[in-house]
C-alpha cells in the first residue's frame, strides 16, 4: 500500500466495516466471559479471522488466540498488536439492547472494544496482505485473562513474542473524549502487589501488657511504620505507595489477642523500586516487630510489573494517531496506579500501551472503567482501527515518516505537556540539537503547503535548550518560529 493511500484505504475499509465491528462489539458485550472462560469469545474471533483467510492458533489453555498476517511464507512476525478479551465479574446495570446476558459478568473495562478493534485491524491488514501490500508479518494477540493477570504470561509461555521486535496495545479511557489518543513515554501503569503481615505472640489481660507481646500495639506500629519508613528508603520518583485496606485483631476490649493481621497493596511506577520492595519491607517489618517480641510473617504476592512505554514505540503511536486523526488528537496520558499485564510484554521487548478516548463529547457523567454502567462512544472502534493499523504500518516502515530512533531510545524524557507537532520555516539539513535525539516520526507535508514538512521529534528538553520555545529546526543555526497560539509548551518539536 503506497504511503499516500493508507489513510484513504482505511477510510474506505471502515465505511464498509464499521457497522459490522460495532455489531461484533455488541455481541461480545452481551456475552461477556471472565478470565480463562472466554470460549465463546475465542470461537467468535476465530470464525471471523478464518472467514478472512487468516489461520489463528488457539492458546494451550483453550482461550485466547494468536494469528499472523502478511509477509512471506518463511517470514516471522516482527510487530505484534495485542487486545485483551476477558470481562469482569461484576453485574451489567446498563439499560441497553446489548446489556450482558451472563449474570455477574460485564465488559466493564472495555475489552470487548479492544477485541473488536484488533479484529478490525486484522481484517484491514489481511486486505492489505491480499493486495500484496503487507510485505512483513504482523501478529495479532487476542489475550485471555488480563483481569486476573495470567494471560500475558500464557502468551509468553506459548512463544507469542518469539521473533517479535515491538508490541502495541490500547486501552479505553473514559476520561478522554472520543477522537483523542493519550500517549506517554515511560511508566504508564503501575505495579500492583498484595501484601499481608500476620503477627503472633503471647496474649493476655490488658491490665498486664508487660506480660504479653502487646500484639495490637505492635500491629499499630507496623501499620504506621512500614509505609513511613519505606517512603524514606525508596526514591520518591518511583511513586511507590503502600496502603492498607484491611486490619483484624482481637475480639474484646480488655484482652490482648495472640494473633492479628493487616493487608494492603503496594503500587509502584518504577521497575527497580518494584524489584527492591519485598526485601526492604521484610527488613523494616523485622526491625519494628523485634522490639515487641511478636513473631511476624510477611506474605508479598507480586501481580504485574509497571508498564514502561519505550520512547520510539510511543513515537510510532503518536505519529500514527497524528496522521489519521490530526495534530490535535494526541495528548499526554497521565500515569495510572492501576495495573495492566501488558507490562509483562514490555519487560521482554520494546512497545507502547496507549489510551483511546471513549467518552461522548459533552457527556457530563463520566463513568469510569470497572463500573457497572461503563459504556463507550462506539465511534472509538473505527478510530482504534485507524490508529492500530497505522501504528503497525509505521512500525514495519510502510506508513511513511517511519519512526527513526536517532539516539538512546530507552531513557525517560520529561515530556512536559506531551508530544507535540509544531511548525518552523523549512531548512534542509540535520536537526540541531544540543544532545541526543530520542526519536522522530510522522513527517508529512501539510495540505496546501508544500514548503513545509511537519512531524514529531522526541528529545530531552534540556537538549532543545537553544530554542526559547523548546523547538529546534533541522538546520543550524536554529530557526525557531514562535510557539503557535494555543499550543502548550513542548518537550519534542518538529522537523521542518
Ligand atoms: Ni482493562
Amino acid at each position: 500500500m503506497a504511503e499516500h493511500d493508507l489513510v484513504g484505504e482505511l477510510d474506505a475499509f471502515l465505511e464498509h466495516h464499521e457497522p459490522d465491528l460495532i455489531d461484533f462489539r455488541r455481541d461480545l458485550h452481551a456475552h461477556p466471559e471472565v478470565g480463562y472462560s472466554e470460549h465463546r469469545t475465542t470461537r467468535k474471533i476465530a470464525q471471523r479471522l478464518e472467514a478472512a483467510g487468516i489461520q489463528p492458533l488457539v492458546l494451550p489453555k483453550g482461550t485466547g488466540l494468536i494469528a499472523d498476517i502478511g509477509g512471506g511464507a518463511d517470514d516471522e512476525a516482527t510487530v505484534a498488536l495485542r487486545a485483551d478479551i476477558d470481562a469482569l465479574p461484576i453485574s451489567d446495570e446498563k439499560k441497553v439492547p446489548y446489556r450482558s446476558v451472563n449474570l455477574g459478568a460485564c465488559h466493564a473495562c472495555g475489552h470487548d472494544v479492544h477485541t473488536s478493534i484488533l479484529l478490525g485491524t486484522g481484517l484491514f491488514l489481511a486486505r492489505a496482505a491480499a493486495a500484496g501490500a503487507l510485505p512483513a508479518k504482523v501478529r495479532l494477540i487476542f489475550q485471555p485473562a488480563e483481569e486476573i493477570a495470567g494471560g500475558a504470561l500464557d502468551v509468553l509461555a506459548a512463544g507469542g513474542l518469539s521473533s517479535v521486535d515491538r508490541i502495541f496495545a490500547l486501552h479505553c479511557d473514559p476520561k478522554l473524549e472520543v477522537g483523542k489518543v493519550g500517549t506517554r513515554i515511560g511508566p504508564i501503569t503501575a505495579a500492583c502487589d498484595a501484601i499481608k503481615v500476620q503477627l503472633s505472640g503471647r496474649g493476655g489481660h490488658t491490665a498486664r501488657p508487660h506480660l504479653t507481646a502487646d500484639l495490637v500495639y505492635a500491629l499499630g506500629k507496623i501499620i504506621t511504620e512500614l509505609p513511613a519508613t519505606l517512603a524514606r528508603l525508596i526514591d520518591p520518583r518511583s511513586s511507590l505507595s503502600l496502603v492498607w485496606g484491611r486490619v483484624n485483631a482481637g475480639g474484646v476490649g480488655n484482652a490482648i489477642p495472640d494473633a492479628g493481621m493487616v493487608e494492603g497493596t503496594v503500587r509502584c511506577l518504577d521497575d527497580a523500586a518494584w524489584q527492591a520492595a519485598p526485601e526492604m519491607l521484610k527488613n523494616i517489618m523485622e526491625s519494628v516487630t523485634s522490639a515487641y517480641g511478636v513473631a511476624a510473617d510477611l506474605s508479598y504476592v507480586r501481580t504485574v510489573p509497571p508498564a514502561v512505554n519505550e520512547a520510539t514505540s510511543t513515537a510510532m503511536v503518536a505519529a500514527a494517531a497524528d496522521r489519521v486523526l490530526g495534530p490535535d488528537a494526541v495528548v499526554q496520558a497521565p500515569q495510572s496506579l492501576g495495573g495492566e499485564d501488558f507490562a509483562w510484554y514490555l519487560q521482554s521487548i520494546p512497545g507502547s500501551l496507549f489510551r483511546l478516548g471513549t467518552r461522548r463529547p459533552g457527556s457530563v457523567d463520566e463513568i469510569d472503567i470497572h463500573q457497572p454502567m461503563f459504556d463507550v462512544d462506539e465511534r472509538c472502534i473505527a478510530i482504534g482501527v485507524q490508529v492500530m493499523a497505522t501504528t503497525a504500518m509505521t512500525a514495519i516502515g510502510l506508513a511513511g515518516g517511519a519512526v527513526h530512533a536517532a539516539g538512546p531510545a530507552d531513557g525517560l524524557i520529561d515530556a512536559g505537556d506531551g508530544p507535540m507537532v509544531a511548525m518552523a520555516s523549512g531548512n534542509p539539513g540535520g536537526v540541531r540539537l544540543t544532545g541526543p535525539l530520542l526519536a522522530w516520526a510522522g513527517l508529512r507535508r501539510p495540505a496546501g503547503d508544500a514548503s513545509r514538512r511537519v512531524g514529531i521529534l522526541w528529545a530531552r528538553k534540556e537538549n532543545l535548550a537553544s530554542c526559547p520555545n523548546q523547538a529546534s529546526s533541522r538546520a543550524g543555526p536554529a530557526t525557531c518560529l514562535p510557539r503557535p497560539a494555543g499550543r502548550p509548551r513542548m518537550a519534542g518539536g518538529f522537523i521542518a
